[in-house]
């Protein structure tokens, strides 16, 4: 096999199993941070020809985080391997993908086109952001693949014990992408909630209509502060929904978002690994691997 994988900082984990299961050679790097706070990386393994996944996680400190990749990537390209792909379980600067007030960057476009000029030949996430921009490809110019957790959260939801006639909640439009695919796995109804943000930890949601359903499964494709799903769970605990049970591709779960949620009353958290946390049922790494090993079909 031609393929190897390199492990950025925030991936570590995920890229070691994913190397795992699809047989590439895993590289290591080492790393450390000068006095200055300055980051040196050093590859150490043969690169030479090879087509080598690079995987890096952009949740808590991107900046930080993205200058790490560009250094292992203009590694990787000194050596003569043959191509950088990208592999981003969780890419960052997603949701600003509109100048919303005058004087504001276009942050998705501006992090896509750092992650290009850094080197990258191709890209691989999940489960990205897409709101205003629809597709990857309006995103990135090299080829770029949006791949989605949803089916393995869905499988994972029912396997725990959740009910296949749960009504299916998205919190806000961008929602409707992931809910009606996990809608569509448990065959049952699907609602879109409408949101409207009031500032960084404040959302303010629509009411929810009554229904027959005694449980309901929010659906999302992140949590950070909680604050939606909070909102979203106080709405159907409202209209009596008995069992409330979130579906999330991405957990950054800050200041404490988990034990709030917790405290009112959602059932369980079903969330992946594409940011390391405690409560990832379900690993990524099957689909990656699979997305990587047969990259002709994934690609969008
Ligand atoms: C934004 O529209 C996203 O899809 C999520 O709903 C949002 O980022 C979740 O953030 P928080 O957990 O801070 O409410």
């Amino acid at each position: 096999m031609n393929l190897a994988i390199v492990c950025g900082s925030a991936a570590e984990s995920l890229a070691r199993r994913t190397a795992g299961i699809s047989g590439a050679e895993l590289i290591e790097v080492s790393r450390r941070t000068f006095p200055d706070g300055e980051q040196y990386v050093r590859v150490c393994g043969n690169v030479e020809g090879k087509e080598v996944a690079v995987f890096q996680s952009f949740a808590f400190s991107p900046d930080r985080l993205f200058m790490e990749y560009a250094l292992i990537v203009d590694a990787l390209k000194g050596m003569g391997c043959s191509r950088v792909i990208g592999v981003f379980p969780y890419l960052a600067y997603a949701r600003q993908d509109e100048r919303f007030a005058k004087g504001e960057p276009l942050s998705t476009r501006v992090f896509a086109d750092l992650i290009e000029s850094a080197g990258t030949d191709e890209v691989f996430t999940v489960d990205m952001h897409l709101h205003r921009f629809h597709e990857i490809n309006e995103v990135f110019r090299v080829p770029a693949t949006n791949l989605t957790a949803m089916p393995l959260l869905a499988e994972h939801y029912l396997k725990a014990g959740g009910s296949a006639r749960a009504l299916v909640v998205g919190p806000d439009a961008e929602s409707r992408q992931w809910a009606s695919k996990v809608g569509a796995i448990l065959s049952s109804e699907c609602i879109v909630l409408e949101k409207e943000r009031l500032g960084d930890r404040e959302v303010r949601i629509s009411d929810v209509k009554r229904t027959d359903c005694s449980s309901a499964v929010i659906v999302d494709d992140m949590v950070s502060t909680g604050k939606t799903l909070l909102e979203v769970l106080g709405k159907l605990k409202g209209i009596g929904m008995k069992k409330v049970d979130a579906i999330a591709t991405h957990s950054l779960l800050v200041e404490g978002a988990y034990a709030r949620l917790k405290e009112a009353g959602l059932a369980s958290l079903i969330t992946t690994d594409t940011v390391e946390n405690p409560h990832a049922g379900v690993s990524v790494a099957p689909l990656l691997s699979r997305a990587l090993l047969e990259r002709g079909k994934f690609r969008g």
